[in-house]
């Protein structure tokens, strides 16, 4: 597998991660426990070396899960998990998440779930408007001196939010929503993980499966399946949005690939710095998933995909205030 750099922070991961959440929060039925564990070892024998999870997914169960399935090769991975802004569940702290006794409080308590004593990456996993990003700045600068964490990140955050904290702390990575259904963070939040030398991990790459093609208007979502709510799933809008999958059809035709390896080429041919974390809860889907690194598209190939991808008006889209609505699951 090849492997990318997280920015100027010096992290070396896998060109591509595993986003774990599925595993128990946000996309319904999910595996037991030993086939879960099984899948996310076998997707480090194949090479992945970052793994994604927070404590908010489940609440906590899935930090619980991630921290046995990687317990054999824990020093070799990448782990990155997520403090919320918003006191979970069974949480008592007066004081408030994002306080400096919150956020300690929350990082002993995943450490214990993920049974190690540091983390790789610690995000925060939303920044409110008009939140005191630089006091957040500064304990985790304390956080990362202690070697309680190696670096940490934002999730979700403005371009304002991301330099002012940046000043304070240097940023390892931004996690955020990025994927060819999703392109608003282009604009801003990218040329300035490029400019301060931040790593972007692109959260739901493939809109949650959508651009793997294998989701049509029929498919039907249960439970906690995101996809019951949020609107890039209208009926109405799978069908508005077939020109891109014809689009994805055409260039995994002419590659030998597939869609969502297209899908997926597609951010790694557009920086450096970029490293996706799909989630996926099938053996097949992640050797196709991670393939996508050994996918490469030319300059040209690449022009040409942007050019029509640029033409296709998306329909829909994923928003927290949407995911809300399903009232069993916190949209983060
Ligand atoms: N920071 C945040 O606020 C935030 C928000 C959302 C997610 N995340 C993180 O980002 C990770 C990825 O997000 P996501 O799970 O929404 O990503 P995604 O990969 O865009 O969507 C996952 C969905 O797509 C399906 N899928 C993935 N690859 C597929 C393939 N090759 N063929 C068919 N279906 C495929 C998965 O199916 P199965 O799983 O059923 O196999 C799953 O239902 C999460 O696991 C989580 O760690 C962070």
């Amino acid at each position: 597998m090849k492997t990318r750099t997280l920015g100027k922070s010096g992290m070396t991961v896998s060109a591509i991660g595993m986003g774990c959440m599925g595993f128990s929060h946000g996309y319904g039925a999910a595996p037991d426990e030993g086939e879960a564990i099984r899948l996310i070892r076998r997707t480090y024998e194949l090479g992945c070396t970052f793994f994604d999870t927070a404590e908010g997914y489940g609440p906590y169960v899935n930090e619980e899960l991630v921290g046995k399935a990687v317990a054999p090769f824990r020093d070799r991975i990448v782990l990155a998990t997520k403090v919320s802004p918003v006191v979970l569940a069974g949480q008592d702290m007066p004081e408030g998440k994002l306080s400096r006794k919150g956020i300690r409080r929350a990082l002993e308590d995943s450490l214990r779930r993920l049974g190690t004593d540091y983390v790789d990456l610690y995000y925060q996993h939303r920044v409110p408007e008009g939140s005191h990003v630089e006091d957040v700045a500064l304990w985790m600068g304390e956080l990362i001196r202690e070697g309680k964490i190696r670096g940490w990140g934002q999730s979700q955050s403005s371009e304002e939010q991301i330099r002012r904290a940046h000043a304070v702390t240097p940023i390892t990575a931004i996690q955020s929503e990025y994927s060819m259904m999703e392109r608003m963070f282009e604009k801003d939040v990218i040329p300035a993980c490029e400019e301060l030398g931040i790593g972007f991990v692109p959260f739901s790459p493939l809109a949650s499966g959508f651009l793997s093609g294998k989701y049509g208007r029929e498919t039907v979502y249960a439970g906690d399946d995101v996809r019951r709510v949020i609107t890039r799933f209208a009926r109405e809008n799978v069908e508005a949005n077939q020109p891109l999958l014809d689009l994805l059809q055409r260039f995994a035709r002419e590659k030998a690939a597939t869609p969502a390896q297209i899908a997926l080429a597609w951010m790694l041919h557009k920086k450096a710095f970029i490293v996706p974390v799909p989630g996926m809860r099938r053996e097949e889907r992640i050797v196709e998933n991670l393939g996508a690194a050994e996918v490469t598209l030319t300059p040209e190939e690449f022009c040409a995909l942007e050019r029509e991808l640029d033409g296709i008006v998306i329909h829909g889209n994923r928003t927290d205030k949407d995911i809300e609505r399903l009232g069993t699951v916190k949209a983060q």
